[in-house]
């Protein structure tokens, strides 16, 4: 069974064909990130116009990626939420309207469940990529640390799962992004926060871990506290603006301030993922959203804990925003006889949760 998968949730216009829920056959995505960088965050109108711009041709590169026609294709996933309107809207209307056309079978899949899904992809032709070996077993922790979430999920198989807990306020990846920006870093605030911390000192600074319901995060603190300590470390009152702060902070402070922010921030999702993975014993642990690609995660996580699972990681590439995910789960779903969508009324679903 071939899926093609399409996703614009967010900033990237994806589509991506998977056979059978784990190999990959294309992987096109065109990104608006370059656009938005100067806003220091994604402006939803020129990401919008962005995906009405690329949608056709890069479901058009996935099909010619993957030597497939459309009498090849079995189905179409597509991302219906959570993420913003009018991006999810391109997506989903072009599914839509090509579902129809080609008579094809339409799946709607969450996104949030999708980047967990990514772990399910095991082989493929393309070049460059670094896939794991076996698919996952259940019971499985699902740990998504993304630009819009952060949750912990336990699955006890396919569409079956507890949501445990989750961000009470900001993402994770969202605070990356807002310390950056107050640090004077590039837009996305992921790399170049970690590309930061390298040169700095993790314990330089003393910053707070919110206590939350047992599984549950929150960011907003945090994130105010290195507003407070950067202002503090020019002498300046609270009401000093977070715009101005980059130009008096000396490169040493940015280091230390973004390596000490990394290690808590890093922190609070690996402590929650210890305390689940003691409750639950899972059988194995995957990591999804952009935040994955983090060494920092990686290393904390390796750290607490000394499995004899080990937790695997999607490649890069499959870690940030793609097509590849909603049509992996998009497989799972049409051949395990969850219902379709109607292609005459599929809706967005903005603030869709797991
Ligand atoms: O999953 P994703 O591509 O989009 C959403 O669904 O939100 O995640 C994007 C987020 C951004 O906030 C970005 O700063 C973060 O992933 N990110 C990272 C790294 N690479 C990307 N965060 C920490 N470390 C990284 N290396
Ligand atoms: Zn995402």
């Amino acid at each position: 069974m071939r899926i093609l998968g399409i996703e614009s949730s967010c900033d990237e216009t994806a589509a991506a064909i998977v056979k059978d829920g784990q190999h990959l056959l294309s992987n096109i995505v065109a990104s608006s990130m370059d656009l938005h960088a100067q806003y220091g965050g994604v402006v939803p109108e020129i990401a919008a116009r962005s995906h009405i711009e690329a949608i056709m041709p890069v479901i058009q590169q996935a099909l010619n990626a993957a030597n497939c026609t459309w009498d090849d294709v079995d189905g179409i996933a597509v991302t219906y939420g959570a993420g913003l309107g009018g991006s999810l809207l391109i997506g989903v209307l072009a599914a839509r309207t090509l579902a129809i056309i080609h008579k094809k079978p339409l799946y709607s899949i969450n996104h949030v469940e999708g980047h967990i899904y990514a772990n399910f992809l095991t082989s493929t032709s393309l070049l460059g990529y670094q896939m794991r070996t076996v698919q996952p077993e259940f019971p499985m922790l699902g740990i998504i640390v993304s630009g819009g979430h952060s949750q912990i999920v336990l699955f006890r198989d396919h569409f079956d799962y507890t949501l445990l807990g989750q961000t009470q306020d900001d993402a994770i990846g969202e605070a990356f992004d807002k310390v950056a920006k107050m640090l004077g870093l590039a837009y996305p605030g992921g790399p170049s926060v970690a590309k930061a911390a390298l040169e700095g000192d993790s314990n330089r600074y003393k910053l707070p871990k919110a206590k939350m319901g047992k599984y549950d995060f929150s960011f907003s603190g945090l994130k105010t506290a290195v507003l407070r300590l950067c202002q503090a470390e020019i002498g300046e009152k609270y009401d000093f603006p977070s715009t101005k702060l980059s130009e008096r902070l000396s490169e040493a402070q940015k280091h230390n301030i973004a390596a000490s922010f990394q290690r808590i921030a890093i922190e609070t999702i690996v402590d929650k993922a210890k305390l689940a993975f003691e409750e639950f014993a899972p059988k194995s642990i995957v990591i999804g959203g952009g935040v994955a690609a983090s060494q920092e995660l990686r290393r904390q996580l390796s750290q607490a804990l000394p499995l004899p699972i080990p937790i695997e990681y999607p490649d890069m590439k499959l870690c940030t925003d793609n097509g590849a995910m909603i049509a992996t789960l998009g497989c799972f779903t049409a051949s395990l006889g969850q219902p379709e969508a109607d292609p005459y009324t599929l809706d967005i679903a903005p603030n869709l949760s797991m």
